[in-house]
């Protein structure tokens, strides 16, 4: 049994996962090494891709802005953003437990990530997304991403096939909406 299970059968209760985790004082923190193990784990269930660890602790050496929302000791979510250069950030990774999809911990996240940039002065937010995957296409569209292009051949795909990349941004400057959140 994972730890979110543990979390799920002994905190909650009559209460939803949602309220379990909000009520346990659930909130972001910076991402650090001792969380890769329970990052991996949760990469290696979503993606049929992952990154590997070795990636996360690039991110981490390189210095990006690496999140986890935390609720009593449980990873429900991570986002990487890198920091703004000329005036532009890239968010690379943003991933929910699979336990807690469709909570809003996503559009939290990636509001998140906008913050973060925000504070960095970046003018605009981007990242790829893969054209399949709608859940994420429907979440960044939400927010106000707007699709701006494509990267041929970007993802790899099964059977040694390549996935394209949608390019999305979010204009950050001159935004109001952004304000709501931050
Ligand atoms: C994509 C992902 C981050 C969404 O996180 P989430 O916590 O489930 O999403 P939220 O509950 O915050 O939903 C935000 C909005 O997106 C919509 N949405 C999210 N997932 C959806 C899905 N699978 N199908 C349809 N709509 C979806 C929600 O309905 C919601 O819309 P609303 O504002 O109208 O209510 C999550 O599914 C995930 O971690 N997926 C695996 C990793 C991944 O694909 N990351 C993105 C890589 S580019």
């Amino acid at each position: 049994m994972g730890l979110f299970d543990l979390f799920k059968n002994v905190v909650i209760g009559e209460d939803s996962l949602k309220d379990a985790l909000e009520k346990s004082g659930a909130e972001f923190r910076p991402m650090n090494e001792e969380d890769l193990w329970g990052v991996m784990a949760i990469e290696s269930r979503v993606y049929q891709f992952p990154w590997s660890e070795r990636i996360f602790r690039d991110c981490l050496s390189s210095g990006y802005s690496s999140w986890v929302y935390e609720g009593a000791g449980v990873i429900v979510a991570y986002g990487i953003v890198s920091a703004a250069a000329a005036g532009e950030a890239h968010i690379l990774n943003i991933c929910v437990h699979p336990d807690a999809h469709m909570c809003g911990y996503g559009r939290k996240m990636v509001e998140k990530l906008i913050c973060v940039a925000a504070e960095h002065k970046a003018e605009t937010i981007f990242l790829e997304v893969r054209p399949s995957n709608h859940g994420a296409i429907k979440l960044y569209e939400r927010l106000g991403f707007e699709e701006i292009g494509r990267r041929k051949s970007y993802y790899q795909a099964l059977a040694g096939e390549r996935e394209d990349a949608l390019m999305m941004s979010f204009k950050i400057e001159g935004n109001a909406t952004f304000k709501d959140f931050c």
